[in-house]
């Protein structure tokens, strides 16, 4: 590389194809949940039904659009410069609940690879642990867990600028930003000290 080119840039995961990412999904999926949030205020409480209702139709998408907005911002939040290091304490945790380093991130890319919209290693506050978890839409998930690093590999995420499925996730662990996955790590090993303390 050249002296004047400046910091090495993600190769696929330019800045304008994660600008366009943001646009047509969690920026398009804010807009639906004003709209939704709207219609809700509207809503007749008294006309409910376990098989459909316009209730539980709303809900059921609002949690689907406010999930894809959180879990696009950890994961556009996770992506950066090449070169950061998971911190001792997070190589401290991903040898105790998965083994070895290498362990967690073969399951981790296996799951990527079977998945059909997100991966996240997560800090389950009810335990203190560390688990990987994977999502076939912004919906499913563990309550009481707190996203540390977060993988998008919806073919939107993808296909315009990777040839495989496989090239991007080599890409992505390449410019993984460890500093803020860490970051988040310590936030939630002390947000557990705190909740572990009370009956939460
Ligand atoms: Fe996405």
């Amino acid at each position: 590389m050249k002296q004047d080119e400046g910091p090495e840039k993600p190769a696929g995961l330019s800045r304008e194809h994660l600008e366009e990412h943001y646009r047509l999904y969690p920026a398009a999926h804010q807009v639906k949940i004003k709209e939704i949030e709207a219609r809700l205020l509207r809503t007749d409480t008294a006309c409910v039904d376990t098989t459909y209702c316009p209730l539980r139709s709303l809900k059921k998408e609002y949690a689907y659009a406010l999930n894809s907005v959180r879990l696009h911002d950890y994961y556009l939040g996770n992506i950066g410069e090449a070169g950061s290091k998971p911190s001792p304490e997070m190589l401290s945790m991903l040898e105790r609940d998965f083994g070895s380093r290498q362990e967690w991130e073969k399951q981790f890319i296996a799951l990527a690879t079977c998945s059909r919209g997100w991966i996240v290693l997560g800090f389950d506050l009810k335990e203190g642990v560390l688990r990987n978890f994977f999502s076939d839409d912004h919906s499913e998930g563990v309550w009481s867990v707190l996203p540390l690093l977060v993988l998008d590999v919806y073919e939107h995420a993808y296909y315009s600028v990777f040839p495989s499925r496989s090239d991007y996730i080599e890409t992505f662990f390449k410019y993984l930003y460890w500093e803020i996955v860490n970051r988040r790590l310590t936030v939630a090993r002390e947000v557990f000290k705190k909740i572990s303390s009370i009956n939460f």
